[in-house]
């Protein structure tokens, strides 16, 4: 039998207690640092993605300083645990669409330009 090349079930863990705070602020603006290794990039990724298929027609835009940050820790992984029918990623519109109408879209900064595009976002 051929192996499955999606996961069946998407188990992205269980947060820590620094990630859980992220998790659960209702702050306008929430601030996460730390040491790297710490689980940043991760709790960024999952609650993205929680919250896009939680929330019907959320938009989230996800933004690092180059590209070359967002493809591998960010875009890659995400776009690989996405179950076929409930989500896709378009890699030339940088958006992760969601059946449910949510939306998560993939931004780098580039100076003016971007100020440009992202404003209001
Ligand atoms: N709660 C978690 N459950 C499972 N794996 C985790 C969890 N938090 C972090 N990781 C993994 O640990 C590693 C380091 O986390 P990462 O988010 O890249 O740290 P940071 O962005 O703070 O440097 C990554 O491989 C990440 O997938
Ligand atoms: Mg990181």
């Amino acid at each position: 039998m051929r192996a499955r090349r999606m996961p069946q079930v998407w188990d992205p863990g269980t947060a820590n207690p620094k990630q859980r705070q992220f998790f659960t602020s209702r702050a306008l603006y929430t601030a996460y640092g730390g040491a790297k290794g710490g689980g940043k990039t991760w709790a960024v990724r999952t609650k993205a993605l929680l919250g896009a298929y939680y929330y019907p027609g959320i938009r989230i835009l996800v933004m690092r300083r180059t590209y070359g940050e967002l493809q591998s820790n960010l875009i890659e992984p995400m776009a690989q645990s996405l179950r076929p029918g409930l989500a896709r990623y378009s890699a030339e519109r940088r958006t992760i669409y969601f059946s449910n109408g949510s939306l998560i879209r993939f931004g780098h900064w580039a100076e003016g330009r971007s100020e440009q595009e992202y404003n209001g976002q």
